[in-house]
């Protein structure tokens, strides 16, 4: 063991989030051979299960840390040294993040290009998508009677005051409005913003699920959310049941295309220490087996052709996904965060 994995080893003691992901830690003789550092923003009810299958599948142990913020800024700071082979995170906006933030290494893999749709990946593969969510809409089954919708109508006046969104600063929303942005153009974008700024019951607040509650509620008639919160919530407990039992999805599309999808994805650290690891950990994320997890764990589209999709996920119709790049939506990410405070989104 080199002086730099045993104290990256502590670290992994003190940062882990799952006990078993510390198994074998400790030992003199454990090495680097059978192992991989893994770096994630995912919630542990996703990961765990996953990171066990692979483990059990692969032999080798996955050391994790997770965190809800700054691990690209952790790994840039740690530097040569940094222990982390793989990044595991959601959201275009910080996939590019970690691309800005110089951690990553090209992934050149024949296995993932044959899974993953260059639409779903970065042009020089410094991340790839591993599942897929929608941005859609939680509508009222009382007050909405139609059955679908378009991303430009939600700035049409008739819903003037029904709409609830959250912050318009939020990744989620950021990506859509870059979307936008990328379809239509600034100054057209900038009128739909508006619109639908003006169609807002309240401020932008909470998060997706509270969307649905406010919907529930009789506050708004339109949330806005991803696809796999309402699922958490039908499927979930009491407490958030009854907001998705009053709402129901519809997958909006834009006008002259499909519905707006952005990703879950995977970077390779650029001085990954196990990097043949980290490619085959990236490349089992692919796979069937896990593919299925994101499917029925985590309520996500698998980016893997021939999966079944969950059934309560396949019960929102067929999505059509928008045919845009994800990387051509990451281009407009800062154009559309300074139209939202230009338009005053959030105030
Ligand atoms: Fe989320």
């Amino acid at each position: 063991m080199t002086q730099a994995s045993s104290r990256s080893a502590a670290r992994f003691v003190l940062a882990a989030t799952f006990a078993g992901a510390l198994a074998g830690l400790t030992g003199p003789a454990f090495g680097q051979a059978g192992e991989v550092n893994v770096y994630t923003y995912r919630e542990q009810k996703l990961i765990e299960p996953m990171l066990e299958a692979f483990t059990k599948d692969t032999g080798v142990k996955v050391n994790v840390i997770s965190a809800s913020s700054g691990l690209e800024q952790r790994i840039k700071t740690e530097g040569a040294n940094s222990p982390a082979d793989v990044l595991l995170t959601v959201d275009i906006g910080r996939l590019e993040d970690a691309v800005k933030a110089g951690i990553s290494q090209p992934i050149k893999s024949d296995v993932l290009d044959k899974v993953v749709q260059p639409q779903y990946r970065d042009p020089e593969g410094a991340w790839y998508g591993i599942s897929m969510r929608a941005r859609v809409v939680y509508v009222s089954k009382e007050r909405v009677k139609q059955d679908t919708i378009t991303y430009e109508e939600l700035a049409d006046p008739k819903w003037k005051g029904k709409i609830c969104i959250r912050s318009g600063q939020h990744m989620y929303n950021n990506a859509l409005f870059a979307a936008y942005i990328a379809k239509h153009g600034p100054a057209k974008a900038e009128e739909w913003l508006k619109g639908l700024k003006a169609n807002l019951a309240q401020k932008p607040s909470g998060g997706d699920r509270e969307t649905a509650r406010d919907v529930a509620a009789g506050k708004c008639d339109i949330g806005i959310g991803n696809t796999y919160y309402w699922a958490l919530m039908i499927n979930g407990g009491p407490a958030q049941k009854p907001w998705a039992e009053a709402t129901k999805v519809i997958l909006p599309t834009f006008k002259d295309g499909g519905t707006h999808v952005n990703i879950s994805g995977v970077v390779l650290a650029k001085n990954a220490p196990n990097k043949a690891n980290g490619m085959k950990l990236i490349e089992w994320l692919a796979g069937e087996k896990a593919q299925h997890m994101y499917a029925d764990i985590n309520y996500e589209y698998p980016v893997r052709a021939g999966i079944e999709i969950n059934k309560t996920v396949a019960g929102y119709g067929k999505l059509n996904p928008d045919p845009m790049p994800i990387s051509k939506i990451a281009e407009h990410k800062k154009a559309a965060a300074d139209l939202v405070d230009k338009v005053g989104f959030d105030n």
